[in-house]
């Protein structure tokens, strides 16, 4: 008899298993690198993405947008320099995840959010760009959206 496939398993997105690590962590650090090599570019082509496209969230955020653009800028770089499950990355995260509540942020706008990242990345890396690197970036935000949720999930149950 043959080996059944699991039911689930081609469901599974193909990024879910890419495991995250120490040479991923090493090719996230240049990416990173090259794109902050352009100072906050990356960024910017992100929020022109989201505001063209979800023209409703633009509201949700300040007038001026360049500081919001250095935050995202730092949050990466935080991400790939303590990847390697750093507890203070982690709790750092949660407590984004936090604020992100009040910030109008939802679970569903989390996926959203990861896709055009990934998008203004592949833009701004240009031919550097691999669909290995789109799926250890994708893994990488998909463990950071999850750890800032569980952060959002356990504040919200503690105060109701
Ligand atoms: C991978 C996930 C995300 C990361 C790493 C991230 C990162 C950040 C950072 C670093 C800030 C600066 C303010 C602070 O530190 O509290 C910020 C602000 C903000 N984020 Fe996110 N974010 C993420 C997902 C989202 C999602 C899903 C939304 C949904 C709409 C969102 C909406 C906002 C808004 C509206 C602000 C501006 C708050 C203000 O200054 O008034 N973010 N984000």
């Amino acid at each position: 008899m043959g080996v059944s496939r699991h039911p689930y398993s081609s469901s599974l997105p193909s990024w879910a298993n890419v495991p995250i690590d120490a040479t991923a962590v090493a090719r996230l650090r240049a990416s990173f690198n090259a794109f902050s090599a352009d100072g906050s570019r990356l960024a910017s082509i992100f929020y022109a993405k989201l505001f063209e496209r979800y023209p409703g969230v633009r509201t949700l955020f300040p007038a001026d947008i360049r500081a919001q653009e250095v935050k995202l800028m730092d949050s990466l770089k935080a991400v790939v320099e303590h990847a390697e499950a750093d507890p203070k990355l982690i709790e750092a995260l949660k407590a984004l995840g936090v604020r992100h509540v009040k910030y109008g942020a939802k679970p569903e706008h989390y996926p959203i959010v990861c896709d055009l990242l990934i998008e203004s990345m592949a833009d701004a890396a240009g031919p550097a760009w691999s669909v290995r690197l789109a799926a250890e970036w994708r893994r990488a935000l998909e463990i950071v959206s999850r750890i800032m949720l569980a952060g959002a999930a356990s504040h919200e149950s503690s105060t109701h």
